[in-house]
């Protein structure tokens, strides 16, 4: 029987790493690493009877692509997307970042196909190319929709980042609870956070907010309007001891001390991090399913 759950969101991660090995220790757009983590994300969404279809576009060294995947069933002027950048950085394989978000909204869009399920609002799922180099991908997509095509897509939800070694564990701040940064994201998007905050806190986690500064894809949808959040383990930024006494880990360290660099392996995991924020997705994907915005 094919693997599910989390057990196979970590078979994933192994495949990634794979395909990072066998072309040039990278995963990054434009190089054979990420059109091969394309092709392995596809062939799985396709054999689960999602409708893919590749977008492709110019970036820095040349063409490379974006997927999406969505459910033939659901109404189609209801969309609610999910979306994870499958490309790396040039100098690793990628894995924390993101092969981790990439894996994880894969696994749960398999299994909500897998439970036999129709959504009543279309689910659509997106891997992102060239991400690390200025959102291009996402950027594409967005602009590429008609006003129209626009006006469909109820939510956008992000993961970028759900497996660091010594995590955090963040939401996208959509209410703006700190008061301060970024402010809030557009309407709708304080209810994702909510959603986000009780799945993980269903697993005994206390999450903080963190802003809507622009450095992932849910950037070029909020721009727009679209209502966005998602989850997020954290970078180069330090745990504080708060967050160590509340999370565990090490204060004084950074969230992923691998980000970027030739480290970022499978190696590279917390498995209860990638585990907890596997379920809120999961989470996220059922409750969507049947209704956004809910009463
Ligand atoms: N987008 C960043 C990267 O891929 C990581 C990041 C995600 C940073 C979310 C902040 C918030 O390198
Ligand atoms: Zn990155
Ligand atoms: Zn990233
Ligand atoms: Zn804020």
């Amino acid at each position: 029987a094919p693997l599910t759950g989390v057990t196979a969101v970590q078979d994933h991660l192994q495949e990634l790493q794979k395909i990072a090995e066998a072309n040039g220790g990278n995963r990054a757009a434009g190089q054979p690493g990420y059109k091969a983590s394309l092709d392995y994300v596809k062939a799985q969404l396709d054999a689960a009877g999602f409708a893919t279809t590749i977008q492709e576009f110019d970036a820095i060294g040349g063409t490379t692509y974006n997927l999406l995947a969505e459910t033939p069933g659901g109404d189609a002027n209801s969309v609610v997307m999910f979306g994870a950048h499958l490309d790396s950085v040039s100098r690793g394989a990628g894995i924390n970042d993101n092969g981790t978000g990439s894996a994880a909204i894969l696994q749960a869009a398999l299994d909500y196909a897998g439970s036999g399920a129709t959504p009543k609002n279309k689910l659509r799922f997106a891997f992102w190319g060239a991400e690390e180099q200025g959102l291009v991908g996402s950027s594409h997509y967005v602009q590429s929709l008609s006003d129209a095509e626009r006006g469909q897509i109820v939510a956008y939800l992000n993961f970028d980042m759900v497996g660091s070694p010594n995590a955090g564990y963040f939401t996208y701040d959509g209410d703006d609870s700190d008061g301060e940064g970024a402010g809030p994201g557009p309407e709708g998007s304080a209810q994702i956070e909510k959603l986000l905050n009780d799945a993980l806190a269903a697993s005994g986690v206390q999450t903080e907010g963190t802003d809507f500064d622009g450095r992932s894809d849910y950037g070029p949808f909020i721009e727009v309007g679209i209502p966005a959040g998602g989850t997020f383990t954290g970078a180069e930024g330090t745990k504080t001891p708060e967050q160590a006494q509340k999370w565990g880990g090490q204060a004084g360290e950074a969230y992923d001390s691998c980000y970027h660099q030739s480290c970022d392996t499978v190696d590279n995991v917390d498995q209860q991090a990638l585990d907890r924020n596997f379920q809120a997705i999961s989470t996220a994907v059922k409750t969507y399913a049947e209704q956004f915005p809910q009463p």
